[in-house]
């Protein structure tokens, strides 16, 4: 029988262990390839599982990591802006980067940097964390009033530019995934009147028109085929990243039927025996299933009010931990394409493990299913 606590208070070490004094959270301390970064993306969901944890202090050293890095780039961006007024066409190598080392730079290791969603979950998770812990969310007030402002033009500015998705894939491509974090990034700012006090009437206005128009692109471009949200707009493939659009996004309601049917295809076509796939046509390490999207998958699940369906997410999960209580990135226990997974190992090395994302989605999970041996 595993312990599940257990492993929550256990996944909660293991993240401010390897949390750096920056604040930063490193992807994985170890693996070969994402050691030494912090992802906007990974963080923003590792920071929301601290939160709920209970330790304001780690989730809020994140996220004023975040707004420092924000705010000592929000020249370039004003920059950036101002010459997509001018019609320039910036290229991609130029806008913000999906992932900096732990002290805020840029690193010299190539990555297919070019991702928006990761500033607009941030946005997200930045608004819950203060909804959290109003008393004390461990932030600096004033960076992080300046760096939302930094992030809300940059993304009203560029939110409709094709990019990489959550894979480091198909970057002509408009994600779902990626429109679903911006437009809840942007409601949840707008919304909050302190973490948006440095917005001025047109920030306010502009980001409110993405919002309205990013709704509009889904219905008249083809972001709902086939009754459910697709992966890409145009296409009619899922990918499991989409779970995040109903929750915790709300792009469409997990009580609406277009949300109910991304969930269900999402499950029919990428669980199998409880834990769930990227996308069918996922190479990398073989395609295993990834305990972070099982808890996505769960996380809906719950918040649809199936207990059962969300504490069997939960277990599957946790049945994944190495005896040390660590969680990896993938599993192989059932892969998409096999011959395909030894090239990663010679790449790379083994699956990484732990990944903090996916400790941060386990402590997510735990809290929506009140089994977190938490501080709170
Ligand atoms: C995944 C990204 C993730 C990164 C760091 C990559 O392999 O595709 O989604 O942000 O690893 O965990």
């Amino acid at each position: 029988m595993i312990d599940l606590e257990a492993l929550a208070r256990h996944s909660h070490r293991v993240i401010t262990t390897h949390q750096a004094p920056s604040g930063a959270y490193p992807a994985s301390p170890s693996f070969s390839a994402y050691r030494g970064y912090c992802w906007f993306r990974d963080g923003a969901f590792i920071a929301e599982g601290v939160s709920r944890y209970g330790d304001w202090s780690s989730a809020g050293a994140f996220h004023t990591w975040c707004a420092r890095v924000l705010v000592e780039r929000s020249g370039q961006v004003d920059e950036l802006i101002t010459r997509a007024a001018r019609g320039v066409v910036i290229p991609s190598a130029d806008l913000l980067p999906t992932r900096y080392t732990l002290d805020g730079e840029l690193g010299r290791d190539p990555w297919w940097d070019f991702q928006l969603d990761g500033y607009g979950t941030w946005l997200w998770t930045v608004d819950e964390h203060l909804r959290r812990h109003p008393a004390d969310p461990g932030v600096d007030p004033d960076d992080l009033q300046k760096a939302v402002v930094t992030a809300v033009r940059y993304l009203s500015t560029f939110w409709n530019r094709p990019c990489f998705d959550w894979w480091e894939e198909h970057d002509d491509q408009r994600h779902v995934s990626t429109l679903g974090a911006i437009h809840a990034g942007l409601r949840a700012v707008t919304a909050n009147p302190w973490l948006g006090a440095g917005l001025t009437l047109a920030d306010r206005a502009a980001a409110n028109a993405v919002v309205e128009e990013i709704s509009a692109v889904l219905t008249r471009e083809g972001g709902v085929v086939d009754g459910h949200l697709a992966k890409w707009l145009g296409t009619s493939a899922v990918d499991a990243s989409l779970l995040a659009c109903v929750a915790p996004f709300g792009l469409v309601s997990p009580d609406s039927e277009v949300g109910r049917a991304t969930v269900d295809e999402v499950e029919r076509q990428l669980c199998v025996d409880g834990g769930v796939h990227r996308f069918v046509a996922d190479t990398f390490y073989g395609g295993g299933q990834w305990p972070l999207l099982t808890a996505f998958l769960a996380w809906n699940r719950a918040v649809a009010g199936d207990r059962t369906a969300a504490l069997e997410g939960l277990r599957w999960i946790a049945a994944q931990a190495t005896p040390d209580g660590e969680l990896p990135e993938q599993v192989d226990h059932h892969l998409l394409a096999p011959g395909r997974q030894q090239e990663w190992v010679d790449r790379w090395g083994p699956v990484a493990t732990p990944l903090l994302w996916s400790h941060g989605m386990y402590l997510i999970l735990a809290d929506e299913l009140g089994v977190t041996g938490g501080v709170r």
